[in-house]
């Protein structure tokens, strides 16, 4: 990047920590921007109004994956209308430092792989990239481990109906049956993992 740009971070206080090349992103800027992403995301439970299902946790989340999804928010390949707003006047720094700072949200979540046996029968064609314990095995694939079962359960439908759109996931979920459904959702909302970024 250039170097005006990182004469301009001057002014924000924390020129020591942009370097010119930075290829990931700053957590510390990232968590002041999430400030406007807290008022959904980081309330424990919180719904989206029509269809209802809960708003997804983001602490922990792979860093590229985020920043995959919400281009996906800015480029329609994804149509939710809120989040289509939120993405729209974010800058690729912004997306880069938000998705910093909720993958940084991260306890010790490699853990407990669950006893839900249909769960995990039904999972062995996601391990490949979901991972084991439904931590994914990439940064550009999102960790399944503890997210909302019905916000699981909106996106596989929405691969499956095409209102999500996404080839591999298309793929995936196609041959998935309403019974394989509730029991991946189930499972993988049974695992520790993803959190909810609560607000102090
Ligand atoms: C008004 C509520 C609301 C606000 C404010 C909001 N979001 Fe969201 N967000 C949602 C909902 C609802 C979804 C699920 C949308 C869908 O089904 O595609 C979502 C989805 C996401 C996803 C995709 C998660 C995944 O697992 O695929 C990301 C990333 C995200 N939001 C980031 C943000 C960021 C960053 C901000 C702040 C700049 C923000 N959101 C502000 C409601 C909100
Ligand atoms: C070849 C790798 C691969 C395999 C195998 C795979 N997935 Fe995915 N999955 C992805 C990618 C990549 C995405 C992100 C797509 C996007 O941006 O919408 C994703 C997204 C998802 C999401 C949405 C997560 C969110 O936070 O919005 C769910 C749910 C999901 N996968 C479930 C499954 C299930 C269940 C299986 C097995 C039946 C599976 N996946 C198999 C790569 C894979």
């Amino acid at each position: 990047m250039k170097f005006a740009a990182s004469i301009l971070t001057l002014s924000l206080g924390c020129a020591f920590l942009a370097s010119p090349a930075a290829a990931q992103g700053d957590a510390e800027r990232g968590a002041k921007l999430a400030y406007t992403c807290q008022g959904c995301h980081g309330i424990a439970g919180y719904r989206n109004a029509y269809p209802s299902y809960r708003v997804p946790k983001l602490g922990g989340q792979k860093a590229a994956y985020l920043v995959a999804a919400l281009q996906g928010y800015q480029d329609g390949t994804r149509e939710h209308p809120t989040m289509r707003a939120q993405a729209a006047s974010m800058s690729d720094e912004d997306l880069q430092d938000l998705a910093a700072y909720f993958s940084s949200i991260a306890k010790d979540t490699v853990a407990a792989g669950g006893s839900d046996t249909a769960g995990i029968e039904a999972a062995q064609t996601c391990v490949a990239c979901h991972g084991q314990n439904g931590i994914a095995v990439s940064p550009n694939w999102p960790t399944l481990a503890g997210q909302h079962q019905d916000y699981l359960e909106h996106a596989l439908n929405q691969y499956r109906d095409g209102t999500r759109k996404n080839p591999v996931m298309a793929q995936m979920a196609a041959p998935l049956s309403d019974e394989d459904v509730a029991a991946l959702v189930r499972y993988y909302a049974s695992l520790k993992g993803l959190e909810t970024t609560v607000v102090e």
